[in-house]
């Protein structure tokens, strides 16, 4: 049986590739830190820079690992579904990380952190994502898969939806000046969102066919532009409409979200169609089940 903390080896007790990568992806954005120690310091806000860099990560390794079941299931590659825990507990270490250095940002005055929790809304949102975040990596472990039943730990993990809602609301409310990242990021999660709705709604455990996922892109695309367009309406009192003739003003500086998500859903299609031609028949990974360490299903 592998030890618990030996997380760069498989179920088997084999070192595994796969785990090692993810190991070294959680790891990258503090070893680039590191690596910019020197500019960090010499920055005008040091703690600030890290406050941002550890609350980006947070919402970029949530969303992969939202990420993990459409590509596993489109790129028709199960083993993925072994390694995302481990992203799900490495976002979670790195929301850690961004409370602490706001703490330390406050002079770890804990009187001034719990008053700026409770009346600055969108740190409320953010510390109610990281207790949502907290009870997910807590019950993570076999021992806790077991406690509570694969069924009631499933139920429990379906919370990650609203945490990552709630981190992006977060995300939204702090960057008021320019929302395209997380408008980009929005769209990513819709698009993962309703990719899961229409594989619920087929009731099938075939994929949904390519061009099913490329409806889905482009809807996803067009929502994030009109999403984008309404939300600068509002905030810059100018017509939504002429939000959105700028659609087609093409700059390299600034890419609009709508189309990154166009890209990175056309990413994916290209990913199922070559993926079409190699694995045969077309069916889908089986549902996922929380495995446990000696290698067999929790239930
Ligand atoms: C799961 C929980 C959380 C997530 C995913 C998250 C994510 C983020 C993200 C993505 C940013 C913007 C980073 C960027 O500019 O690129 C941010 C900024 C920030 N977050 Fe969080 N956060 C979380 C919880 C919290 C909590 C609990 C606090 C403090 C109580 C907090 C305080 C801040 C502060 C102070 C900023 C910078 C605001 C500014 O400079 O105006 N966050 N967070």
């Amino acid at each position: 049986m592998r030890h618990p903390f030996k997380v760069w080896r498989d179920t088997a007790d084999r070192l595994s590739p796969l785990r090692i990568l993810t190991l070294a992806c959680l790891a990258a954005p503090t070893i680039k830190a590191l690596i910019d120690a020197d500019d960090i310091i010499h920055s005008a806000r040091p703690v600030d820079n890290l406050i941002h860099r550890a609350g980006f990560w947070t919402i970029i390794f949530l969303l992969v690992a939202l990420a993990v079941t459409p590509l596993r299931r489109i790129a028709r590659f199960n083993q993925l579904v072994d390694v995302r825990r481990m992203i799900g507990v490495g976002a979670f270490f790195y929301a850690v990380a961004h409370i602490l250095l706001f703490t330390t940002d406050q002079m770890f005055d804990l009187t001034k952190v719990a008053s700026e929790i409770i009346f600055r809304i969108y740190l409320t949102i953010g510390f109610v994502a990281l207790l949502g975040l907290t009870a997910l990596a807590v019950t993570s472990t076999d021992g806790m898969v077991r406690r509570l039943g694969v069924k009631r730990w499933q139920l429990l993990h379906q919370a990650v939806y609203v945490i990552a809602c709630l981190a992006l609301i977060h995300f939204f409310q702090q960057n008021k000046s320019d929302v395209s990242v997380p408008t980009f990021a929005a769209g990513l999660f819709g698009w993962m969102i309703s990719y899961r709705l229409l594989v619920k709604w087929r009731k099938t455990r075939d994929e949904p066919p390519t061009w099913m996922l490329l409806a889905l892109t482009v809807t996803i695309s067009a929502l994030t532009f009109l999403c984008e367009a309404i939300g600068l309406g509002i905030a810059f009192r100018v017509s939504p409409l002429r939000v959105l003739q700028t659609a087609f003003d093409f700059d390299l500086d600034m890419i609009r979200p709508g189309w990154l998500v166009f890209g990175s859903g056309l990413c994916v299609v290209m990913l199922d169609l070559v993926r079409a031609r190699f694995a045969k028949p077309r069916r889908a990974a089986r549902p996922t089940q929380p495995k446990l360490a000696t290698g067999k299903p929790a239930a």
